[in-house]
């Protein structure tokens, strides 16, 4: 038997290959093509949440209402927390799901679940020694931050101001630590293809290297970093709780030549049990629930089982007949 040396993680490999392997290389009509991109970004609004405490809070709810209407490394060591189990809360892995995916991703990553903080940070890398500690303050900051964004997005929908927070059951918390290593030829594949989150609402904290993209009327839309900003993207349960009034939207992340990228996104999503349903007040004669009851869990796993470039959506729709 020949003996093949295999490398878990892109990082590994990345650095000494030339071309793309094969295994990454998307058919020509799925490539990052240029000619759809536009040129020009700086449409993604742009909201100030520290206005929330202030006078002009119904301003800023307004606003946050029309963005989600509109815009609807680690060595060795590393390898100990290594998995392909999607169901494992503590895990670094490569690409998507490798056991499901026909393609792969240009990507290596590091998932952590973070909420309630005590049930998992034991599980997390205990190198560099600083790492549990500054990733558990990260995460009750950012925490914060979108359970304030919930109340403000529950009123933009004229719902009661803790609709949400109630709506998601015990909450869950997940984070990944996205590495894109620099690519041979970035456009024969994705760091992450064209994509929705199934969780609630994902904010998203990245370096200062350009590679995410959103799409808007059918074009993929650059959204350059700003220092010190975070992206806040609506996901798949907060478009059924709102019954289609907010669109979970297609992004993807490409990769470049020169430059490793990093990005940090928190997924703020309802505990595994919680019944996931269209909001009583959203659903009249006119507006239907467009979706059925499900939990969580059975979403989620339907997500990692299936293509990420397939919708998940569609499959807990509500009949129509
Ligand atoms: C994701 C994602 C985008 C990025 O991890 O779901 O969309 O810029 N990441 O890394
Ligand atoms: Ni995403």
């Amino acid at each position: 038997m020949a003996a093949a040396t295999t490398k878990l993680l892109l990082s590994d490999l990345a650095s000494t290959v030339k071309s793309v392997p094969s295994s990454y290389i998307r058919p020509i009509s799925d490539r990052p093509n240029l000619t759809e991109v536009q040129i020009s970004d700086g449409s993604i609004p742009l909201v100030d949440l520290q206005v929330l405490n202030g006078p002009s809070r119904l301003d800023t709810i307004k606003q946050i209402g029309q963005a989600c209407q509109h815009d609807g490394f680690f060595q060795s060591e590393r390898l100990k927390s290594y998995s392909d189990d999607p169901s494992k809360s503590t895990r670094l892995s490569t690409s998507f799901n490798v056991n499901t995916e026909k393609i792969s991703n240009w990507r290596d990553y590091l998932r952590l679940h973070c909420y309630p903080l005590q049930d998992y940070m034991h599980e997390w890398p205990s190198n560099p020694p600083s790492f549990r500690e500054v990733v558990a303050e990260y995460c009750t900051s950012v925490r914060g931050l979108v359970l304030r964004l919930l109340e403000a997005i529950s009123e933009s929908l004229g719902l009661q101001r803790d609709f949400i927070d109630k709506a998601l059951g015990k909450h869950g918390q997940h984070m990944a630590l996205n590495y894109y290593p620099p690519c041979p030829q970035p456009d024969l594949t994705y760091g992450l293809p064209g994509h929705t989150d199934p969780n609630l609402i994902t904010v998203l904290l990245q370096d200062d290297v350009p590679g995410l993209q959103v799409l808007r009327n059918g074009k993929w839309l650059p959204v350059s970093p700003i220092p010190n900003t975070f992206i806040v993207n609506i996901g798949d349960q907060m478009q059924v709780l709102s019954n289609d009034r907010y669109k979970s939207v297609l992004h993807r992340a490409l990769v470049n030549c020169d430059k490793e990228r990093i990005s940090i996104p928190t997924f703020y999503c309802p505990s595994p049990d919680a019944v996931i349903a269209p909001a009583k007040d959203l659903i009249d004669e006119r507006h239907p629930a467009v979706y059925k009851n499900f939990t969580y869990a059975e979403y989620y796993q339907k997500f990692w089982n299936r293509g990420l470039d397939e919708r998940c959506l569609d499959l807990f729709k509500a009949s129509t007949a």
